[in-house]
């Protein structure tokens, strides 16, 4: 058995996915001060979790995410600073097939972070299409654990059969799960409403990360079916969406009103109290102050079975990632 190390996981945290992604978020390297703003921002108010992975970041930019999360975490000095904790994700590439892998993989994070990774997630389960290439990753990820190399070890898109078999390997090794993440807000209940994801986690002590809690920013309310829209797939997947998501919103939007909180807020605080940890993405400074908004406050049970039966007769949902195992 190894001794447990400590990791600090904050009520909520932050995600990163934009920083680095020209393509899909359209960043610039212009962007790069005001995200360590948001950076500083979040961990002086306590939300000291970030989420980067070793794919975040496009083309020329590949691994951006998770060297600028580096850089801010060593420039920060305040508050909070000593439950910085910085999660990142391995993918599951099809080049990616040895134990060894992975752990070549998660030193190229800790040298593009500066510093040694604190909870490491395989990305995705390649339950779906390649079930014999997972085991050996997994093998990897649990021996990062054996050698110190991270405090946690975490998965993410992994459903409550796969998780339940990665729980007992690595239980025979005395590594224990520390998280799991997958995609939940009011627009995707899926992984609770009927893969019973929390159930599962709580019984095996296992967090639940929320990723994407927001909808991508559907739930902040900012966007209209009428648009203007964001630019490329984002964009797609709204123009769908947020015609079928209109009663849902206008619930989200009532609640908020008289709370006297934002649309984000509430979204998010639903996420809390359905006992996960939201990691919404923040591009600037006002949005992370929005996001933070979200804590210190508790939605009330009648408010929480309005918006739960709002998601349930929504007329269209996020897809699910095609990753995610049952
Ligand atoms: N494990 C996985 O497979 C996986 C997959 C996806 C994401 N994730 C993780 O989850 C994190 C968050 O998910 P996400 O970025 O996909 O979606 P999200 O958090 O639901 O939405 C983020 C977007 O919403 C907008 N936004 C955020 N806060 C706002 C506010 N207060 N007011 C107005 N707009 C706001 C911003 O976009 P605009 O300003 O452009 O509207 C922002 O980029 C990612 O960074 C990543 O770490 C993990």
């Amino acid at each position: 058995m190894h001794k447990s190390r400590e990791i600090s996981l904050s009520t909520m945290g932050c995600g990163t996915w934009a920083w680095g992604n020209q393509l899909l978020w359209g960043y610039n390297e212009s962007m790069d001060e005001q995200l360590q703003a948001v950076f500083n921002l979040c961990v002086s108010n306590g939300v000291t979790l970030f989420d980067t992975g070793d794919s975040y970041g496009t083309g020329r930019l590949n691994g951006r995410s998770e060297l600028l999360l580096g850089r801010f975490s060593q420039e920060y000095q305040g508050l909070n600073q000593e439950n910085i904790c910085l999660a990142t994700k391995l993918a599951a590439y099809p080049w990616r097939w040895t134990r060894q892998s992975m752990i070549q993989a998660c030193r190229a994070s800790a040298k593009r972070l500066g510093r040694n990774v604190d909870l490491v997630q395989m990305h995705w389960s390649t339950g779906n299409y390649a079930p014999w290439q997972e085991t050996r990753l997994l093998d990897g990820l649990a021996d990062l654990y054996e050698q110190g190399l991270v405090k946690g070890v975490g998965l993410s898109n992994f459903g409550p059969k796969r998780l339940k078999l990665v729980h007992q390997r690595f239980a025979e090794r005395g590594v224990p799960i520390s998280t799991l993440q997958v995609q939940y807000s009011l627009l995707s209940t899926y992984p609770l409403t009927q893969l019973h994801l929390k159930d599962v986690c709580d019984e095996l002590g296992i967090k639940l990360i929320a990723y994407s809690p927001l909808a991508l920013g559907i739930l902040t309310g900012k966007y209209s079916q009428k648009g203007p829209f964001p630019k490329g797939i984002r964009g797609l997947l709204f123009r769908q969406l947020l015609p079928g998501a209109r009663s849902l919103l206008s619930c989200l939007r009532e609640i908020a009103q008289t709370r006297h909180k934002t649309m984000s807020q509430v979204a998010l605080n639903w996420c809390i109290c359905k006992g996960t940890i939201p990691i919404p993405g923040a591009k600037s400074v006002t949005q992370a102050q929005d996001n933070i908004g979200a804590l210190g406050w508790y939605l009330d049970s009648q408010e929480i079975a309005e918006l739960d039966q709002a998601a349930a007769s929504s007329d269209k949902v996020m897809v699910q990632n095609i990753f995610q195992t049952k």
